[in-house]
């Protein structure tokens, strides 16, 4: 399988950029994800890898070869690049069957009828679909259509897998189920993969490094502990996960909050943060609740029973927080609660 190098690559339409100055490697059999909100250039990311759109500036390598340099007038079209790809409409062909879809590929290649058979046979067999074999997609439900687009990218053996958000369409169940069937199906053939997605969900649960972007621009690269845990700025730690944000000022020892700066947290911003005005992340689950005695007492100003846990909306000197509280203690809205805040992270 390949290595996909990018370096530096910027697309503009325009005046405007699209994607700047994007740099990841991502390794051989590695499974990356690409995460941001809808129109921060992820899908220009995946279609410059692929060769579907020309960077404006900067070089795309898979393995050893450059396949994409404006500057050297390299432009390796993407039937050459070894590449697989697989968008969020199904574009499976409504009037072939499932065998002649995945085969299509090969058969314009002229590769021979047995050879089709076999090759057809695996890429099915590996997205469980061998018994399908002779039906038309409109016999099969969405995520059974998906799977052939899934199998007529195999077929090809590419290097590497390029998804672009393919279980968007899917129901939320089916999505758990694809997703762990990809994560096996990466170990099973080795290929890398980048998955395209502005589900955070889904990038954390598949991904072996997540590339966070907004705005056509890196955010952080880690794997997803780290992005989760060691979120590089604000948006990181807001797009990934839920996070509460306190705004405060450095005061002695402690942090305190803007809206009522006699409540001073334990809390020391890291002295690399030099700005006056700073922010406080707090993760839900690093705060815990009691009925009496804690840093803070709080009011609750709403409640959710989520089942494993009642999300309480509670409020300190004129923020607003969310909290987890085990499934059994039970706060009315209006009850005075008393909380404890166990980490947090500075942002400025
Ligand atoms: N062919 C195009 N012409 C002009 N602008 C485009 C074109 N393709 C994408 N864009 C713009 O580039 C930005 C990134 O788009 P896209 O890569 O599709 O984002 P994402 O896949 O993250 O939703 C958006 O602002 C989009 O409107
Ligand atoms: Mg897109």
């Amino acid at each position: 399988m390949a290595t996909v190098t990018l370096e530096q690559i910027s697309k503009a339409f325009g005046a405007t950029f699209a994607v700047k100055d994007f740099s990841a490697t991502i390794a051989d059999g590695e499974f990356v994800t690409f995460l941001g909100p809808s129109g921060c250039g992820k899908t220009t990311c995946l279609r410059m890898v692929a060769g579907f759109i020309d960077p404006t500036r900067g070089r795309v390598s898979i393995g050893a070869r450059v396949v994409s340099d404006p500057e050297r007038k390299i432009a390796v079209p993407p039937e050459e690049r070894g590449v697989g790809m697989v968008f969020q409409s199904y574009a499976v062909w409504p009037h072939m069957t499932v065998f002649a879809n995945v085969a299509y590929p090969l058969k314009i290649k002229s590769v021979s009828k047995e050879e089709q058979r076999q090759r057809v046979g695996r890429a099915l067999e590996l997205m469980k679909m061998s018994d399908l074999a002779d039906r038309f997609p409109h016999q099969l439900s969405g995520g059974q259509q998906q799977r052939v687009a899934l199998a007529r990218a195999l077929v090809m053996n590419p290097q590497v897998l390029l998804l672009d958000e393919p279980l968007s369409n899917l129901d939320a169940k089916l999505r758990e189920e694809m997703r762990l069937e990809l994560k096996q199906l990466q170990k099973q053939t080795g290929v890398t993969i980048i998955f395209v997605t502005h589900d955070q969900m889904e990038a954390m649960v598949m991904a072996d490094r997540i590339v966070v972007m907004n705005a056509g621009i890196i955010q952080q690269i880690g794997a997803p502990r780290e992005i989760y845990l060691k979120p590089a700025n604000r948006f990181v730690g807001e797009f990934i996960g839920v996070a509460n944000f306190l705004s405060g000022r450095r005061r002695g020892d402690g942090f305190a909050l803007a809206a009522s700066p006699q409540i001073v947290l334990p809390f020391q911003p890291p002295a690399a943060l030099t700005s006056d005005a700073l922010v406080m992340m707090v993760r839900p689950q690093d705060i815990a609740l009691h009925p009496s005695q804690g840093q803070l007492a709080a009011q609750v100003a709403q409640k959710m029973f989520v089942g494993d846990a009642t999300e309480y909306f509670v409020s300190v000197g004129g923020e607003t927080l969310r909290v987890r509280g085990a499934p059994r203690e039970d706060y009315a809205v209006g009850a005075t609660v008393h909380l404890t805040i166990s980490a947090g992270q500075f942002f400025q």
